[in-house]
């Protein structure tokens, strides 16, 4: 700390301005000890100091005004000095090893309220559930309106009303998670696609209030009323006995799409991903369909895209292939239009299924699935 007037005059002592006389010099000197000892700080013990006995201090003025004395005058006063410049100087001392002291003996835990605070940190959507919207938000615009369903649910809807007969292959690819012989967690969000079609039916018609543990084929006969055409995303969670891979996990976000109406086509089926998935992707995306089973749609197809990371040369993302298959697609099976209450000879309707964690990988360019659920704030801070 510099001995300036600057630091004298902050010093929170207050001496008097003006001239002084001796005797008010000395007696301000001697109170000075007093003022020391109540000393909160070292830094404002530091000040003190300056302003009693700093080059332009309480005491250096004494000093000066002794040089122009007598001789036996100067002795006196001279001692009056030193003994007050004494004084504060062991007050000061003094002063400076309790502070040190105390310092030393709190204990490291104790409230330090010169810290800074914590920032509070602002948090943001996960990539996940950023890309389940900017998914949504497409299909709306495409005049699509969004449905659910609960993702603990009837074994009759996640197979039976979707046309699996009983004990069919296809059900061992999604080995699942059963809480009793009758229900389960879903495998798929095909299973709002049943829900879904009953809810069009009028508020009267007995198929809309029909057990779920209903055999589908029954549904049909009850119905009087003229179902609604019906243009329907549902997204959701799904869950899957899986081993754990580059972009399989045992829990993941599904997005279903079902479309029933007059006169639907497998070429609108078509039309609908290739449009979506330029929206997604970018129009320079290119999209595969290949003919797939499903047991409740026929025809079906999987579709693709062509692989990012590698550009269609072969990587272990796309398993060499240079496509990422994106989801399952085909025509409603009549099955299942009569599991949801339509008449296959009046409608037909087209259906599509697919991954998100596939879509959010392929479109942030993520190589592992994993990295979507670990909550590793180094991931999810670059989104
Ligand atoms: N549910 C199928 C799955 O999880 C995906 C799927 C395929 C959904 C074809 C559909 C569809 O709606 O038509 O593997």
């Amino acid at each position: 700390m510099k001995d300036t007037p600057e630091d004298a005059r902050n010093a929170d002592v207050e001496l008097p301005e003006g001239p002084l006389t001796w005797e008010q010099r000395l007696a301000l000197a001697f109170a000075g000890v007093e003022v020391i000892a109540a000393t909160p700080t070292q830094e404002d013990l530091e000040l003190r100091r300056i302003a009693y006995l700093g080059k332009r201090g309480l005491l250096a003025e004494a000093f000066r005004e002794l040089r122009k004395l007598a001789a036996h005058e100067r002795a006196l006063r001279g001692d009056q000095a030193n003994r007050a410049r004494a004084a504060l100087e062991a007050a000061i001392e003094k002063r400076r090893e309790e502070l040190a002291a105390l310092e030393a003996a709190r204990p490291a835990d104790a409230l330090d309220v010169t810290l800074p605070g914590r920032a509070v940190e602002v948090g943001h959507r996960h990539p996940l559930m950023t890309t389940l919207e900017r998914l949504l938000d497409i299909f709306v615009g495409m005049g699509y309106s969004v449905a659910t369903g609960p993702e603990v649910e009837w074994t009759t809807l996640n197979w039976t009303a979707l046309n699996y007969p009983p004990d069919h292959p296809a059900m061992d690819e999604q080995d699942s998670f059963y809480v009793t012989d009758e229900i389960m967690l879903r495998t798929q969000t095909s299973t709002v696609q049943v829900r879904a079609m009953r809810a069009q039916h009028e508020d009267t018609c007995p198929v809309r209030t029909l057990d779920w543990r209903f055999p589908p084929h029954e549904v049909l006969g009850r119905c009087r009323c003229q179902p609604r055409p019906l243009r329907v995303v549902a997204p959701g969670r799904t869950y899957r006995r899986e081993s754990v891979t580059l972009t399989h996990n045992d829990v993941f976000h599904q997005l279903e799409g079902l479309v029933v109406d007059e006169g639907i086509t497998f070429a609108d089926l078509k039309g609908t991903l290739v449009a979506f998935l330029s929206a997604y992707l970018g129009t320079r995306v290119q999209v595969r369909f290949r003919p797939d089973f499903f047991p409740f749609t026929e025809p079906s197809a999987d579709f693709s895209v062509n692989c990012v990371l590698c550009e269609t040369r072969g990587c272990r993302f796309c398993k060499e292939s240079g496509w990422v298959e994106i989801g399952g697609s085909g025509m409603v099976h009549p099955n299942v239009l009569i599991a949801g209450g339509y008449d296959p000879e009046k409608v037909s309707g087209f259906a599509f299924g697919f991954g998100v964690e596939r879509l959010a990988q392929r479109g942030y360019e993520i190589p592992h699935i994993r990295t979507l659920y670990d909550n590793d704030m180094r991931f999810l801070r670059q989104f």
